[in-house]
């Protein structure tokens, strides 16, 4: 079919196009970004639709179920944080710091994803021959020795179906995505992306936006599915990739604990919850799933605990994790008491030692706090909080918590103790990981009419507490 070549105003900045100049874009609000370019369309109506007909809907039902299909990463934690697998037609910004993994992970994923189409990598930072060499460490060619570093399922030699190009050149990879037509494109990374039409310096937050939109509208056409990665850096200079973060459909963020796990979260998701958490470390091959992580944020101890340790049973997306909390009180070095906690919102802290002062008459104000959690794991699940008034508790009184105590628990301002999600998975993880006794909220059938209450077990202790006094009641007595 003939090409017509027409021209119209896009926007250097999101891409939106007008057919007349304007001064500002009516889609991103910057001003001036219209630019006239040339476009080759094919003759007749526009995208989405078909012969002369008119645009039209179509009934709900009538809709292919398959059309949104979903693509199994091969790798399960991934597929766990995306939301059970890639969704087709979705565009996954993979954010982290340098160094973290990004590259790893998605070099893992193209090995193993569970598709028969083809794959398409490209590398704005690296040469062929380094993404190689990557790939013969990470084991990913039969041929090159070792076992796969994921589990996979798909039939071997699915590497050959990989195919590689390093450019940041907008017009390359366009030129490339329609010889290849793979079903899944990874872009490494989005802020080497660069085109003449946004100007000639590269390296810019509208070269790497006017780039993104291009990947995604042609992901979007053609049924496949488009991670990007970006660099975030630990100076918080993620002006660029936040940016891009309205644009795409689901936001993953790589981070690191102090050992060597790696978290991945989603901070965005259109296709599913953005509770789940990744677990992964990395190793000579590459990275690993972490098989039971329920034990990974707990420290082995002989004897008594010290005091300010208590151990929480705590929700991460569908998994329940045991996490140590560590809490030291020291007189506060200025007249006001500080809060220093990174893995546990600061604020929830003021909130539950403010709690423990009116309600225990336990003077904290006059402290400063220092709260942290074993692993280097971010809590933010509200059934923290009794374990987290224990810890305190423990740690300004001296007096050490009894040992293999799970506790959980969201405490109200006025000191009760109210009941938490899914507290029978809570006891049973607590008593599979040896915790002898669980304190938490009684089972409230009325308030949660879906939920089964707790197993009894003749083995095990369930002590059911109404408020904060009666819990350090029972721990401390
Ligand atoms: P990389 O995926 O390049 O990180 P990013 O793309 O986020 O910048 O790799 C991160 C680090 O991991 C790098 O310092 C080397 C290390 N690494 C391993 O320890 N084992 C491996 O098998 C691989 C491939 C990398
Ligand atoms: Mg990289």
């Amino acid at each position: 079919m003939k090409k017509q070549r027409t021209f119209v105003f896009k926007c250097s900045a999101c891409g939106h196009e007008e057919p007349k100049w304007l001064g500002r874009c009516p889609e991103c609000g910057d001003w001036n970004t219209l630019i006239e370019t040339a476009v080759s369309r094919l003759p007749g109506p526009g995208p989405g639709t078909k012969g002369n007909r008119p645009p039209q809907s179509i009934p709900l039902s009538a809709v292919d179920p398959q059309e949104g299909g979903r693509i199994g990463s091969g790798i399960p934690e991934l597929d766990r944080v995306l939301g059970g697998g890639i969704m087709k037609r979705s565009a996954i910004l993979v954010g982290g710091e340098p160094g973290i993994g990004k590259s790893t992970l998605l070099l893992q994923a193209a090995a193993a994803a569970d598709t028969r189409g083809r794959i398409l990598y490209i590398s704005g930072e690296e040469s062929m021959g380094q993404v190689r060499m990557r790939a013969d460490r990470l084991g990913l060619f039969a041929n090159g020795g070792g076992d796969p570093p994921v589990k996979r399922n798909s039939p071997p030699g699915n590497t050959s179906r990989i195919e590689l190009c390093c450019t940041g050149k907008l017009e390359d990879i366009e030129t490339i995505l329609e010889a290849v037509k793979p079903v899944i494109v990874m872009v490494d990374s989005a802020q080497t992306l660069h085109t003449a039409e946004v100007g000639v310096v590269p390296g810019t937050i509208n070269q790497m936006k006017y780039g993104a939109y291009e990947l995604i509208s042609w992901v979007k056409e053609h049924d496949a599915a488009l991670f990007l990665v970006a660099h975030v850096t630990k100076e918080g200079i993620i002006s660029g990739p936040k940016t891009l973060e309205h644009m795409v459909d689901t936001v993953l963020y790589f981070e690191q604990n102090d050992g060597d796990c790696r978290f991945l979260r989603a901070a965005k998701n259109r296709f599913g919850s953005v509770d789940e958490l990744g677990i992964f470390t990395m190793g000579e091959r590459g990275l690993s799933v972490v098989e039971d992580p329920s034990l990974l944020f707990l420290i082995n101890r002989e004897g008594e605990l010290p005091p300010g340790v208590a151990t929480a049973a705590v929700l991460e997306g569908s998994r329940t994790l045991l996490v140590e909390i560590q809490a030291l009180t020291v007189p506060a070095k200025g007249s006001m008491s500080r809060v220093f906690s990174d893995r546990i919102d600061s604020a929830r802290v003021s909130r539950v030692a403010a709690t423990l002062e009116k309600h225990l008459k336990l003077r904290l104000s006059d402290q400063d706090l220092y709260i942290n959690v074993a692993g280097g794991i971010r809590i933010a699940e509200v059934g923290v909080e009794l374990a987290l008034g224990c810890a305190l508790y423990s740690a300004r009184t001296g007096l050490s918590l009894p040992g293999r105590v799970a506790i959980a628990g969201e405490l109200s301002l006025a000191g009760e103790v109210r009941p938490v999600r899914r507290l029978g998975g809570r006891i049973k993880t607590s008593r599979s990981l040896g915790f002898e006794t669980f304190l938490g909220p009684a089972a409230d059938a009325q308030d949660r009419p879906n939920e089964k209450p707790p197993p009894v077990s003749e083995t095990g202790k369930i002590i059911a507490v109404g408020d904060l006094k009666s819990a350090i009641g029972a721990l401390f007595s």
